[in-house]
């Protein structure tokens, strides 16, 4: 399919959903894939009626990797002119929440494009893996860093050099995942998820997300300080005020920023 259709791009409210649109390839993540997706992005990170992003792909696929057919005869020239990948950085800059909603394969590239995200939900039928190494190369969509933050180095190490995949019992268990759903119940989970957290201020839901991710940046000093002073900056806040108010009145918060 063409660039316009590789994602689908729909609307529920202040959620924006990012569905991946290549079935029958199993969502293999090409080169018009990307553009789709950095372009949606961009769009949606700054538009101030989106309070969350989610994710995903189909009931059988998240996504099966980066298109090996696209790669497979690309010199590493080739590789490093066009910096390929490097359009996914779209996605890690993205400063409103991303939820990925994984059902069936997340693998390769798809495996790390779930862990661009802030939040991975998994349905029971998710798959994760990292098995580049039986192609004769390595993860190069961030695998090798966000696995090994995510799971610690030996956990990492293990799928990323035996290529072995793992069911969402095993995601789940060495921290891949936030939680795991029955697939039954998943997409509810997922959409209740994203409009609880759409319904924040986002002032305060982007300040969150970013000094979470500090963490896994600087040093544990820095990052304290860091998170104190956003906390007080918060408080110049109408929602800061808002939320707190509420709570004394024992009523409802209704957010402004959001
Ligand atoms: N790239 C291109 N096409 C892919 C693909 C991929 N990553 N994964 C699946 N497809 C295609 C298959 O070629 C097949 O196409 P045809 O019908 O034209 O033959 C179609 O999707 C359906 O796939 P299968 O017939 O293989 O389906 P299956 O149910 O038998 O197996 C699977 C499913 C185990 C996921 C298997 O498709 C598979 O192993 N896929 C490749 C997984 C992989 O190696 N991913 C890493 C890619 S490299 C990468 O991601 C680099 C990086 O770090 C970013």
């Amino acid at each position: 399919n063409t660039e316009a259709d590789a994602i689908l791009v729909e609307r529920d409210g202040r959620v924006a959903i990012l569905r991946l649109n290549r079935p029958k390839a199993l969502n293999a993540l090409n080169n018009s894939v990307m553009r789709a997706m950095a372009a949606a992005i961009a769009a949606l990170d700054t538009d101030t009626g989106v309070g969350v992003i989610v994710i995903t792909g189909s009931d059988k696929a998240f996504a099966a990797g980066a298109d090996i057919k696209e790669m497979a005869d690309r010199s590493a020239v080739e590789m490093a002119m066009s910096d390929w990948f490097s359009g996914w950085d779209a996605v890690a800059r993205c400063r409103t929440p991303l939820i990925a909603a994984v059902s069936g394969f997340a693998l390769g590239g798809g495996c790390e494009l779930a862990m661009m995200c802030d939040i991975i939900i998994a349905s029971e039928t998710a798959k994760f893996g990292q098995p580049e190494i039986k192609l004769g190369v390595i993860p190069g969509m961030g695998g090798s860093q966000r696995l090994t933050r995510a799971i610690g180095k030996y956990k990492a190490m293990d799928l990323i050099l035996t290529g072995r995949l793992i069911d969402a019992g095993e995601a789940d268990r060495v921290g891949l995942v936030s939680r795991v759903v029955q697939q039954a119940r998943f997409w509810d989970d997922v959409m209740t998820t994203a409009r609880m957290i759409a319904g924040f201020g986002k002032p305060s839901v982007i300040a969150a997300k970013e000094t979470a991710n500090r963490a896994l940046e600087v040093s544990l000093a820095e990052g304290l300080l860091f998170e104190r002073r956003v906390f007080h900056a918060l408080f110049a806040t109408e929602d800061q005020k808002e939320g707190m108010n509420a709570f004394v009145a024992k009523r409802p918060a209704e957010f402004r920023h959001r």
